[in-house]
């Protein structure tokens, strides 16, 4: 874990901020009849204009400045002008900022006009993890206690949670140590000090948790073909407690 001086945690503040505003305007843009790409190149356009960099263009040769991804697919979609958007889909939108030097990562899942019942209680229950978690990020605490209660509420709710993808340390980098899983055990874990800079973000599918990899190299779709929701924040620890950096 890498503490934070109190200039970089200022940083932090601001990615966060560019972060959630890009993602603000990424709602105010889904809608039926446009593309994932359409999407991707808006927000990339907002990103510059904040005078930050989307972290995400060509991470480890990933193509695009956001992930996008409808429905089925968990996380990673690369966005396309072959993916069109359509009344009843929902779509987790996944947009990572480097300020100065510094990191923001968040995501969130939006409906794309009408959609059922079953798939808002999804969005929903995926937020709720998040909150569920962050409630056991405390100093002192084992990071496991954070991902145990994320498992929990999933699958108290009939859900399940990916376990090949988890959240991670940020700061300088988007990815930094350690793993934050959104499954595991109260003692699993390294304990939790004040000043630490963290991406939650679990991701959640309507049915099983077996996912598998597009032949892009990037998309990740569930097994069983049920829809998958993701929702991020990237968030400090003080020693009084959580700071959420991207809401
Ligand atoms: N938020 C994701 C993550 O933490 C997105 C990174 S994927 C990228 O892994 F390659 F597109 F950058
Ligand atoms: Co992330």
């Amino acid at each position: 874990m890498i503490v934070r001086t109190p200039d970089e945690l200022s940083l932090m503040r601001k990615a966060g901020e560019i972060t959630r505003d890009a993602l603000n305007y990424a709602k105010t843009l889904i809608k039926p009849n446009i593309s994932t790409l359409e999407l991707d190149k808006k927000i990339k356009e907002y990103i510059i204009s904040c005078g930050a960099v989307p972290s995400f263009l060509n991470y480890e040769g990933y193509p695009g400045s956001i992930c996008a991804s409808p429905n089925c697919m968990v996380v990673h979609g690369i966005p396309s002008d072959k993916i069109i958007l359509k009344e009843g889909d929902i779509i987790s939108i996944d947009v990572g900022v480097n300020y100065k030097g510094y990191n923001g990562d968040a995501a969130r899942t939006f409906p794309v006009g009408v959609i059922s019942e079953e798939k808002a209680r999804l969005i929903k229950v995926t937020e709720e993890c998040f909150f569920e978690g962050i409630k056991h990020l405390k100093v002192g605490n084992r990071l496991g206690e954070l991902s145990n209660a994320i498992q929990v509420h999933a699958e108290k709710n009939g859900y399940s949670v990916v376990r090949e993808l988890v959240g991670h340390g940020i700061g300088t980098k988007m990815h930094e140590w350690p793993n934050v899983p959104n499954y595991g055990k109260k003692t699993d874990g390294p304990i939790l000090v004040e000043n630490i800079c963290l991406a939650i973000e679990p991701m959640i599918n309507m049915g099983k948790k077996d996912i598998y990899l597009l032949e892009d190299g990037w998309g990740i779709i569930t097994r069983d073909g049920k829809p998958s929701a993701h929702y991020e924040n990237t968030v400090i620890l003080t020693l009084t407690g959580v700071e959420i950096l991207t809401l």
